[in-house]
């Protein structure tokens, strides 16, 4: 007897899941799925105690908890100068995933399309699967001898908006890549949204792991598209809590609709506690999520000085936790086959990049690091990865 609807019987187990599970079975050291090996501030999680202690424990509004709503607001405005009102614009969701699989459940219909930078992080493609509409994926280029950072060609951005886009979905700072799109690159984004009457669909996660020189802009705040930008971002990553999935999606009414018209039938309400524990972190002083990133260039820098140790050549890390290398001289048949081989062999698990793309067959053969971990892991990857014989260049 079939089972599984059309909508998701092609979906393949997700690649984090596969990998952790193949890293727990091997004893490898997971730097594959991006969950950090620590917790956050001792504040937030206590905020947490007391909410249950307190007895928020029934469901909250559907649109989130009106504390946590003008924290978000609040947060917007100090970082990004976004003007968001709290009442009108906010929907809290169960993680990004969930804000972002509402979005384009409730933008797209069957025939849209949705451009998406290849490589995505993968529910985008799930999302915009199960929504009947089709992804038109732009290829982000890696660095080389003109491009200092991940780079897409404009003409081809140009040519993948037509009369059927509907969204554009902007992941910055990127997973898996670590790119940070530059003020140019978002000008000519909106641009082209303003142009074909579309939506951005920004994932913004990692809005507080940037590293210097790079900076976060966010999309919305540029001329013209306050009016049509929904921003996604979540507490998992800013404040190592990413087991809490508390998320949301800021967006004028018209969009909000699209993502509260989902929301009110796919989860109703998030975490009533969770949300007032995140609104205390969202309102922690400037000098938490300053030392956040310190915290994390480090780490980045170790894993760095790691990877090029062991004879790996990650390309620079703007945003995000990861680092990506080029791993084509081992003489894998792709970078998923490395990637099992070092993880079984080598005891340290990494993600193929190809996982993150539409048309396996265009990505480059690299294997994806993630550094959300404690000095104590990395040393010990750090060790192990001492191990690897790296062929000489051809
Ligand atoms: C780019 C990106 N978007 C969304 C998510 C998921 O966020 P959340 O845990 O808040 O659902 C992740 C998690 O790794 C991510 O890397």
């Amino acid at each position: 007897m079939r089972r599984l609807a059309a909508r998701v019987r092609g979906l393949p187990p997700t690649i984090f899941s596969e990998f952790s599970a193949l890293a727990a079975r091997t004893g490898a050291v997971n730097l594959g799925q991006g969950f950090p090996d620590f917790d956050g501030p001792e504040e937030v999680r206590e905020a947490a105690v007391r909410a249950l202690r307190d007895g928020i424990n029934q469901y909250a509004q559907g649109a989130g908890s009106p504390t946590l709503r003008r924290a978000i607001a609040e947060h917007a405005e100090r970082f990004h100068h976004h003007r968001v009102d709290p009442d009108a614009d906010v929907t809290v969701t169960a993680g990004a995933t969930e804000a972002l699989f509402d979005a384009l459940l409730g933008l797209l219909d069957p025939g849209d399309e949705a451009i998406l930078f290849e490589p995505f992080y993968d529910s985008y493609a799930a999302a915009v699967g199960m929504a009947g509409a089709t992804v038109r994926p732009v290829r982000l280029r890696p660095p080389d001898a003109a491009h200092a950072a991940w780079w897409y060609d404009a003409a081809e951005l140009d040519g993948a908006f037509g009369p059927r886009t509907r969204v554009v979905v902007v992941n910055s700072p990127h997973n898996p890549t670590g790119k940070v799109f530059s003020r140019l690159e978002l000008e000519a984004i909106a641009a082209l949204c303003q142009r074909h009457d579309a939506v951005a669909l920004t994932d913004e996660v990692y809005e507080h792991l940037v590293y210097p020189p790079a900076t976060h802009l966010r999309l919305a705040t540029l001329p013209g598209m306050a009016e049509r930008t929904l921003t996604v971002s979540s507490g998992g990553k800013s404040f190592s809590y990413t087991g809490w999935k508390v998320g949301w999606a800021i967006g004028p009414p018209p969009l909000r609709a699209a993502v509260a018209q989902a929301h009110q039938y796919v989860t109703f309400a998030v975490a009533a506690p969770l949300q007032e524990a995140i609104a205390v972190a969202l309102r922690l002083p400037d000098a938490y999520f300053h030392g956040l990133g310190q915290a994390y260039a480090a780490r980045r820098d170790r894993l760095d000085g790691s990877l090029r140790a062991a004879g790996l050549q990650p390309w620079p890390t703007e945003g995000a936790y990861f680092l990506c290398a080029e791993v084509s001289r081992f003489g894998h048949p792709s970078d998923d086959a490395f990637c099992r081989w070092l993880t079984a062999e080598v005891g340290v698990a990494a993600i193929p990049l190809s996982a993150f793309y539409a048309r396996p067959d265009l990505a480059p053969q690299v294997a994806r690091f993630a550094f959300c971990k404690t000095d104590r892991v990395l040393d010990e990857a750090a060790h192990r990865l001492g191990r690897l014989v790296v062929p000489a260049a051809p």
